[in-house]
């Protein structure tokens, strides 16, 4: 009896002992991958799996931003017809009985991991600065209603957003980018995303993660995106094409060079036209294009977004063919703004952009004309490279996700660039001039710039050292 009750206190003594180190064990799993898993990974398949519920609802343009809007959604192979409802956005929560219902053009596309079917809408004939109500479906299954604001025909006030690349973990650390950047710009009109959205062309995790990240918030602000090279897929016969995602997910304008449908493309919002290129392919067209283009440009403001940027700023990444092609046209044109990605790095050109041919080696002849084109290249996802430093840059980065909220404002354009944190990290204003380039005003913060640090050679080792 005594033995027996000495047993059970020794065996309560040690379920006592043991009971924080299991809680720890559980814990530690996280840290220490040789720890059994209590659950299975999610594996790609599933996460990216389709249903026949919408998901990767999109808006875009493929025409006038005042009386059009498109909207493009996923569902699984189940549902083969695609439905949109649209209605004059009411305060009162009828918006069924007044909607018009349209049919969605649908395709299947399959990816690595599954086939979907994929669905556009193109709302046309719409009434500028209208707000409307839309849901997209099946007839049975059906969104949470969305809303968005036709563009003025007319210049008037407004702000967007540009993210350089994204890229990579872009579910894990994306997301807070451009969620931070709708807490800073909830009213803005559209994102521009210069290219690099993700890493591999084809990878269709990767475009869920993609529209993971960016959620509800695409329903409602619209999207302007140009391809990177991470978007350009090798086939089988070693040609390289656009991602057979690209134009199946987003219904962007097809008033490009022939064959560069929905990735090189123009737009006006109010009294801004806004250029998108595929600075992967076909340069010389895309120079001709844009000439003719921008020869026929009426707005006060153009916005160039393309990937490659004109002025690299990472190392040994320079870019002179293309440089060489679409620069001229640039400086010809003054374009106001260029929005571009590729160097994983930050770099905003100041007052001595050249205008003609750059040394990059020796830098800038300062007796250069200057064009007045800013040149920018931002990067908001996680990967990070190297900085190449220029003289005529104003403001620099390394190890930095940032994302950009431009507001244009009659003759002013105001630039600012945040971190992820939400910090302001440059600034700058671009005021017109009547037959002068513009005058661009330096407001980056006085905040010392956010470089990797120097790298410290080591001491060299003595004779006496070495022979040790
Ligand atoms: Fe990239």
């Amino acid at each position: 009896m005594f033995f027996e009750s000495k047993s059970r206190l020794r065996q309560l003594l040690l379920c006592t002992t043991l009971l924080p180190l299991a809680t720890v064990a559980v814990r530690a799993q996280d840290a220490n991958p040789d720890v059994i898993r209590l659950v299975p990974k999610v594996e790609p398949a599933e996460f990216a799996r389709p249903s026949i519920l919408p998901d990767r609802i999109v808006l875009t343009w493929a025409s006038d931003p005042a009386k059009s809007q498109a909207v493009t959604w996923r569902t699984s192979t189940a549902v083969t017809r695609g439905l949109a409802e649209i209605t004059i956005a009411d305060a009162g929560p009828d918006l069924e009985s007044q909607s018009k219902q349209l049919v969605a053009v649908s395709q299947p596309l399959t990816t690595d991991l599954n086939t979907a079917h994929f669905h556009t809408v193109k709302f046309e004939g719409l009434t500028p600065k209208t707000k409307y109500a839309y849901r997209v479906g099946d007839g049975v299954n059906w969104s949470e209603w969305f809303q968005f604001t036709t563009a003025s025909t007319e210049p008037e006030p407004f702000s967007f957003i540009y993210f350089g690349d994204a890229q990579n973990d872009v579910r894990s650390k994306w997301s807070r980018v451009i969620r931070e950047a709708y807490r800073d710009a909830p009213k803005a009109k559209f994102m521009i995303h210069a290219g690099d959205l993700i890493n591999q062309a084809e990878s269709d995790v990767e475009w869920q993660e993609w529209f993971e990240a960016g959620a509800w918030m695409n329903g409602m602000i619209p999207s302007i995106a140009v391809p990177g090279n991470h978007e350009i897929a090798k086939l089988d016969d070693n040609t390289r094409r656009v991602s057979h995602h690209w134009r199946p997910q987003f219904a962007f304008p097809e008033d490009g060079p022939e064959g560069m449908e929905e990735a090189c493309y123009t737009l006006v919002y109010q009294g801004v036209r806004i250029v998108g290129m595929n600075s992967n392919e076909k340069p010389m067209e895309q120079a001709e294009w844009l000439d003719k283009v921008l020869t026929e440009n009426k707005e006060k403001w153009v916005v160039c977004t393309f990937h490659h940027p004109m002025f690299s700023t990472g190392k040994d990444r320079d870019n002179a063919g293309l440089r060489a092609i679409w620069k001229p046209v640039l400086d010809k044109h003054r374009v106001d703004l260029v929005l571009q990605g590729h160097d994983h790095t930050y770099g905003r050109t100041g007052l001595d952009t050249p205008m003609g041919h750059v040394n990059l080696a020796t830098g800038v002849n300062t007796s250069d004309v200057f064009s007045g084109t800013v040149y920018v290249v931002s990067v908001s996802g996680p990967k990070m490279y190297n900085l190449q430093r220029h003289p005529f840059m104003s403001r620099h980065a390394e190890d930095t996700q940032l994302y950009q909220i431009i507001h244009i404002d009659g003759d002013k354009l105001h630039f600012e660039a945040f971190t992820a944190t939400g910090e302001l990290y440059d600034a700058f204003t671009l005021t017109k001039q009547k037959g002068a380039k513009n005058q661009l005003t330096e407001e980056a913060p006085s905040t010392p710039e956010r470089l990797r640090p120097p790298v410290v050679a080591a001491p060299a080792k003595k004779a006496s050292e070495v022979l040790k």
